[in-house]
């Protein structure tokens, strides 16, 4: 049988499909390697699987593009070799590996949704590294627990009102704990920037412009929160 396409006059003509269309979009890729750290897209049948598993339920359903400008951030403000690093709310992970891949770091990464863990696992398993994971929520991260780390980190963390306070509280925990700093990076969400702004009596921080035009495109603000000094 001959495949019938109507065109807009609705006149009968012969679909040619076997031919590629002269200007078809290329498929796009299941797998995507950017700043050295490979992930899976939404077509990878492993997230296909996953999402019908595990359906992640505080918008830990991506990747999202401020781990990029985190990432970026951090490239050029590299920690130590073996800094102890929890990632908050660290969704699918992507952050913790870089860390974990570039600087040789232990990284930890915590979230309140025990179904972004599964997303974690498997791009860790793909890039060939091992992150610690916490099922934890931010409120819940006490000193003893927050005094494992030097550094905190997270991308795309203060999305509700209600995590300014959240943060807050977190960061005078975790100055209590003797963490060192924490390198927060954000879309410039109103929340975070009402954190930003609450913190200058109270932290020494530093909130940068930050700009990724390549590979994915990101930008934003990178909050940098000096624990020592304040
Ligand atoms: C917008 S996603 C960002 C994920 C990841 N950092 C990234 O950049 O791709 C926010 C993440 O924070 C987690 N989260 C939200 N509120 C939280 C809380 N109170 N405690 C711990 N994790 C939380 C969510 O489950 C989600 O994985």
């Amino acid at each position: 049988m001959k495949n019938i396409a109507k065109t807009k006059d609705n006149a009968k003509v012969q679909s040619k499909k076997s031919k590629p269309k002269k200007n078809a979009k290329p498929s796009k890729p299941d797998l995507i390697k950017e700043m050295g750290v490979t992930r899976m897209t939404n077509k990878h049948p492993t997230i296909r699987k996953l999402k019908r598993q595990y359906p992640t339920s505080i918008h830990g359903n991506k990747f999202w593009s401020s781990s990029y400008l985190l990432m970026d951030y951090l490239n050029d403000n590299p920690p130590k070799k073996k800094t102890r690093i929890l990632d908050l709310g660290c969704g699918w992970g992507l952050t913790s590996i870089y860390c974990t891949k570039t600087f040789g770091c232990t990284v930890t990464g915590v979230d309140a949704d025990k179904d972004v863990f599964p997303y974690l696992d498997a791009h860790a398993e793909l890039n060939d590294v091992t992150i610690g994971t916490l099922h934890r929520k931010f409120e819940k991260l006490d000193v003893k627990t927050l005094s494992n780390y030097d550094l905190i980190i997270g991308g795309d963390i203060c999305f509700w009102d209600s995590l300014n306070d959240t943060l807050f509280k977190l960061f005078k925990r975790a100055k209590k704990a003797g963490v060192k700093k924490a390198v927060i990076a954000d879309p410039q969400r109103q929340p975070f920037i009402d954190l930003c702004a609450r913190l200058d009596d109270h932290f020494t921080h530093e909130v940068w412009d930050w700009e990724l035009p390549e590979p994915t495109p990101a930008d934003g603000d990178i909050l940098v929160v000096n624990f020592k000094k304040s």
